[in-house]
């Protein structure tokens, strides 16, 4: 790596700025330190609430871990000092007969490395940790080791904590392991258990996963083979050991993952004219998405420090990143890669969403079994602030969208990652996003927000966009409004008022079914023949919205099909065609390309979970049964509550719930509020109130609806 693999750019007066420890470099110095033989020095331990909670579980397996504390610069760059206890020395204290519990909290690392120690060093205890980590999937790493003889007790569901590593006496035998995954967690596991019990451990992953674990026991005397496995894959083997790890002294370098956050935030111009990174770690089985953003079109140079001491860093390269701002484009995700940028994808979804064109994700389904499922977070999350993004069982397509001003609330979904990942979108002008639980970034990064400010800051010498209005040549989509809800909520007449106040177009979704229905009445066709029906003979019949002087009005082949429309004969067919996939997937792009003309308020029971799946504004509607049925009745008799008698009401109640019932139930576009729809119980609420509340909504989503004063 030099300055030549740059993709050039011209660093002008650069911020300065240093990111904490890496995690899994601290995770391990930790474990591994507590496994020696003598006193290690470790300098500049990431002290975020992961590393804290392997101090915490290592103090009750009886080592003596002083605390990790915050410094005043957030960057814990004390050395702490932690005397080894050896292979054998572990010990727990056993409350009565019951194994004492180990709470592993968020980590991952720490849960997944432990279980290989704890089954190495045949020591009894049952590992837990939060909702998160008791969300995960376990038996990759129980699996194999139950292979070598580990016995384990799962104390919650199958394949996740809490689980129970029994001591055993018997020790474990040799392993030689193809594993389905690349991961790192897993393979550290599996070298632990054969460190700790003295037996040859061979594992073969589909593709190299970050090697730390590797670098380490090496630079503690470790003699380890690794190299590329016949066959395809990479192979790592940890011969049979009997002696006894040497102390460590070593010099954490900085996360790169960490880094990637601020590299990220100066390559979209979040930093002014960008920044040195310093003491940044470069192993190049971590840095993959410095090489994504290179090939985006950002401004990135690697520099790695020539005169770094190899042993104290633990054998791990450390160097300099310079960033700076360039116009980026999208670009495809997947393959070998994947592995070395696996934590910074959703960071990179972040960039992809402020680049020219596609991004696509592929080949990591991984991320569905992080602290969240990070796919389905971050394609939510895009979604609610503006982003197109498609979602793929093992990735996502996100449509840049360079210009436009984004605006919304996300949520973390306690995910340090997806809360920082946002922090950086958050923090680039012009935009205005609220990120819900942002203090889970302690998880990794401890300061992360008074970074990004002071980053800011130090940036905002030099004008920036003010936040406010739209500016020319920023590219602003129609906003789109949706309203669902079961039949009786209000949510049609609702949707048109609100469309009058906003004077943007209603989209009656209903009036496409409806002229579906006339269609196939008017042709006589029999209702059996209807699922026959196919894409081409829709397209025949040319149905399509115009804009006219009242809004958005159905045509069938160019015609206005009136009252038609209204019939009762439509009325009663019209849920049965609604219930035609073939129909409502025909009918989506007659949807959006309304859309597109203007804008629209749409209503409907799937507007915003499958029409608009990126909606500015998602309201679903709810209202009690009784509260529907009355406004049902209302509309028959034209308004007059005095002849509603309670007996119609409670039948009319009952007729809607056994409706409701159907319309969830359903295979085709089932009734479900979309998870990032804002709900609105309209029970108690009177119309104007209703539209009150969700004209204000609109306006807060986006730009061009302009906020009341
Ligand atoms: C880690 C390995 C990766 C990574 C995690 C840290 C490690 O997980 O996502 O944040 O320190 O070994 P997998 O090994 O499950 O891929």
């Amino acid at each position: 790596m030099s300055d030549s693999e740059s993709n050039g750019g011209r660093p002008g007066a650069l911020l300065e700025a240093r990111v904490p420890g890496d995690k899994s470099i601290s995770h391990r110095a930790l474990l591994f330190a507590a496994l020696a033989d003598g006193v290690s020095h470790l300098k500049g331990l990431l002290v975020g609430e992961d590393c804290q909670s392997t101090a915490s579980v290592l103090r009750s397996l009886g080592v003596d871990i002083p605390p990790l504390e915050v410094s005043s610069s957030t960057l814990g760059d004390g050395v702490t000092r932690v005397r080894g206890v050896s292979f054998s020395g572990l010990q727990t204290k056993t409350l009565g007969s019951s194994p004492p519990l180990l709470d592993c909290g968020n980590s991952g690392t720490t849960a997944r490395l432990l279980l290989g120690i704890l089954a190495g060093a045949g020591v009894g205890a049952v590992l837990t940790g939060d909702a998160s980590l008791r969300s995960r999937p376990m038996r990759r790493v129980t699996g194999p080791l139950a292979e070598m003889g580990a016995r384990f007790q799962e104390h919650g569901e199958p394949d996740r904590l809490p689980i129970e590593v029994r001591s055993s006496a018997g020790g474990l035998s040799d392993g030689r392991f193809r594993l389905p995954v690349a991961s790192a967690q897993v393979k550290s596991a599996l070298l632990l258990a054969g460190l700790l019990s003295g037996k040859r451990v061979e594992v073969i992953e589909p593709l190299r996963s970050r090697d730390h674990t590797e670098r380490m026991l090496t630079a503690m005397g470790m003699d380890l083979e690794e190299g590329p496995a016949p066959g395809g894959g990479w192979r790592v083997v940890l011969p049979a050991f009997a002696g006894s790890l040497d102390p460590l002294v070593l010099d954490v370098p900085g996360d790169p993952s960490s880094a990637a956050f601020i590299a990220a935030l100066a390559a979209l111009g979040g930093a002014g004219e960008g920044v040195r990174i310093q003491h940044v770690g470069l192993n190049p089985t971590r840095i993959g998405a410095f090489r994504v953003l290179q090939r985006m079109g950002a401004s990135v140079t690697l520099t790695p420090n020539t005169d770094s001491d190899g042993v104290r860093q633990g054998s791990e390269p450390v160097g300099e990143v310079t960033v700076v701002p360039a116009s980026l484009k999208g670009t495809r995700i997947a393959g070998e890669e994947i592995p070395s940028l696996i934590d910074e994808l959703p960071l990179l979804a972040i960039v992809a969403a402020r680049a020219q064109g596609v991004t696509q994700i592929r080949d990591a389904g991984e991320l569905r079994v992080k602290e969240s499922d990070r796919i389905a977070v971050m394609a939510q999350n895009l979604r609610r602030v503006g982003i197109r993004v498609d979602e793929h069982p093992d990735g996502m397509d996100i449509f840049g969208s360079p210009g436009t001003r984004l605006l919304g609330t996300v949520s973390s979904e306690g995910d340090h990652r997806i809360a920082m990942a946002f922090g950086i979108l958050r923090a680039l002008p012009g935009n205005q996003i609220e990120v819900r639980n942002s203090e889970v970034a302690q998880v990794s990064y401890p300061g992360f927000w008074s970074h990004l400010e002071s980053l800011g800051q130090g940036a905002s010498a030099r004008p920036t966009r003010p936040a406010a209005a739209a500016e020319p040549g920023d590219v602003i989509h129609p906003p789109i409004i949706t309203l669902d809800g079961p039949a009786g909520s209000g949510k049609s007449t609702t949707a048109r008022a609100v469309a009058a106040r906003l004077g943007i177009p209603h989209l009656d979704s209903g009036a496409l079914y409806r002229a579906v229905t006339l269609r196939l009445l008017e042709d006589g066709r029999a209702e059996e023949l209807w699922p026959e029906l196919t894409r081409e003979e829709l397209d025949t019949w040319d149905i399509r919205f115009v804009s006219a002087t009242q809004g958005l009005e159905i045509r069938i082949h160019g015609l206005d099909p009136g009252d038609r429309l209204r019939g009762a004969d439509v009325t009663a067919k019209v849920s049965a065609v609604a219930a035609l996939s073939v129909v409502r997937d025909w009918l989506l792009s007659a949807q959006r390309e309304a859309a597109q003309q203007g804008g629209i308020v749409a209503d409907g029971r799937d507007m915003g979970t499958v029409v608009f799946p990126h909606a500015h504004l998602k309201v679903f509607m709810e209202a009690d049964l009784e509260a529907r049925a009355r406004r049902r009745l209302l509309e028959v008799a034209d308004g007059d509550e005095a002849g509603l008698e309670p007996s119609k009401v409670s039948e009319e109640a009952v007729r809607m719930g056994a409706r409701d019932d159907a319309d969830r139930q359903r295979t085709v576009a089932p009734l479900r509020p979309a998870p990032d729809a804002l709900h609105l119980d309209t029970t108690t609420l009177s119309f104007e109130a209703q539209v009150e509340r969700v004209v204000e909504w609109a306006r807060r989503s986006h730009p061009a609806l302009k906020p009341t004063q």
